[in-house]
């Protein structure tokens, strides 16, 4: 048992921010115990660890990044999605045939979204099998718990990223088999998105994940070009999204739907009725996409929100900067189009990159007592001209901070070296 002394926030549901000052949590074998005002009897011989005015908070969750993109990031950001792959991202993706450039960037990338606080993410790895199971397994090996793809694609893509369906599906299923009894970070089906991919791969996916129990990552209805695109390529299909369902690869898992900016009536009711997560990354929509995701109405059709990053259509690794760009592009969007659209909060945001994406990993983004101990401890945001309160401390941090503010994380209980 372990005792720490901080002001704890964390997110109870969409709307309702959890605040404790100057409280105890206690952890157990990596798993929050309880959370106390007075430190309980029973604890009194044990040793607190006193985080005095800092602010503890459930580690984030990012359910869409690109791990090997992370050498870009920051880079091509005057193109839109078309232009931004060709110029960009195919070509740095390629670099991945070399295993030792793959290894050197994955573990800069860890050691990152390590800083950043993001203890749970769903990664895109590249069409390469074994650079993207060296990834997989450093998240294993980090307790890091994860959702990691190798990529498909075997049409409309650049030769050499272009794979045969049947090497695509081999070499997927290798990567299935090699990871299917990991604890931490798993394997997900990651067909790029509908423009890349053949009904044929599609459909052997599908069938890889019906006999693996694995669910499916990609991007949706993300852009007016891709969801066009989508439809011409597959015009059995209404909607995007019923690609992928025809194709048998919803309901063998999770379903993390990267993006879902233009999404029709059939796209959200599909989505919906597979549990599936609408990812928004917000620095991305307006670095590539050019769109802006009608949050609030999809929190209220009841479909799972969560941020990602996407790193490196977005250019940042925090998701908690993703929080606060969300609230900022919720406003714009009202402001354009206030008809069936409305502004969301910070505890919304908060609560998508946490409580809300950390519940595709298990029982973690949140304090609350069976939860898995996967926090931070942020320092405090008073200034010398105002004094703020804990919650203030957590959104001041998403809108101003970094790395260096986080002054502890704890991984399943255990601090990373
Ligand atoms: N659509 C297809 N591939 C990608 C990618 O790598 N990044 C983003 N943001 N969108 C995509
Ligand atoms: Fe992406």
């Amino acid at each position: 048992m372990k005792i720490y002394r901080a002001n704890i926030v964390y997110s109870r549901s969409r709307d309702d921010l959890a605040v404790f000052r100057d409280s105890y949590i206690a952890v157990e074998n990596g798993v929050v115990e309880g959370i106390y005002e007075q430190l309980p009897e029973k604890f009194a011989a044990l040793p607190v660890r006193n985080f005095g005015s800092g602010v503890m908070i459930p580690a984030f969750s990012d359910l869409h990044v690109h791990a090997p993109q992370y050498p870009q990031r920051g880079l091509g950001m005057d193109l839109l999605l078309e232009d931004w792959l060709n110029t960009y991202t195919f070509p740095q993706e390629a670099k991945y045939a070399d295993p030792a450039y793959a290894r050197a960037v994955y573990d800069a990338f860890l050691q990152d979204l390590i800083a950043n606080g993001t203890f749970h993410a769903c990664v895109f790895g590249t069409i390469h099998r074994e650079p993207t199971g060296y990834l997989l397994e450093q998240m294993e090996e980090a307790g890091l718990r994860a959702f990691v793809g190798k990529v498909n694609m075997d049409i409309h893509s650049p030769d050499y990223l272009c794979e045969t369906v049947e090497e695509s599906l081999r070499e997927t299923e290798t990567f299935l088999e090699k990871y299917a009894s990991n604890r931490f970070a798993k394997p997900i089906l990651t067909p790029r998105f509908a423009p890349t991919c053949s009904r044929e791969l599609l459909s052997g996916l599908g069938r890889l994940g019906a006999k693996y129990r694995t669910g499916v990552q990609t991007h949706l209805v993300e852009s007016l070009w891709e969801a066009a695109e989508a439809k011409r390529l597959n015009p059995d299909c209404s909607c995007d999204t019923q690609i992928y369902e025809k194709s048998g690869l919803l309901g063998n898992g999770p379903v993390v739907a990267a993006h879902f900016i233009f999404p029709e009536e059939e796209d959200i009711r599909i989505l919906k009725e597979y549990g599936g997560y609408a990812v928004q990354c917000p620095d991305a929509t307006v670095n590539v996409i050019a769109g802006i995701m009608r949050t609030a109405a999809l929190a209220e059709s009841g479909v799972n929100l969560a941020l990602g990053s996407d790193i490196a259509g977005g250019h940042l690794p925090g998701v908690y900067t993703q929080a606060a760009r969300s609230v900022q592009l919720s406003k714009l969007k009202w402001f354009y189009e206030p008809e069936g659209n409305k502004p969301v909060s910070f505890a919304n945001t908060f609560y998508m990159a946490t409580k809300e994406g950390g519940a595709l990993f298990g029982r973690t983004g949140s304090l609350e007592p069976g939860y898995a101990f996967d926090a931070l401890v942020i320092r405090d945001f008073s200034d010398p001209f105002r004094k703020i309160s804990p919650a203030e401390t957590v959104e001041r941090f998403c809108y101003t901070g970094g790395p260096a503010d986080i002054t502890a994380r704890f991984i399943g209980g255990r601090e990373p070296a």
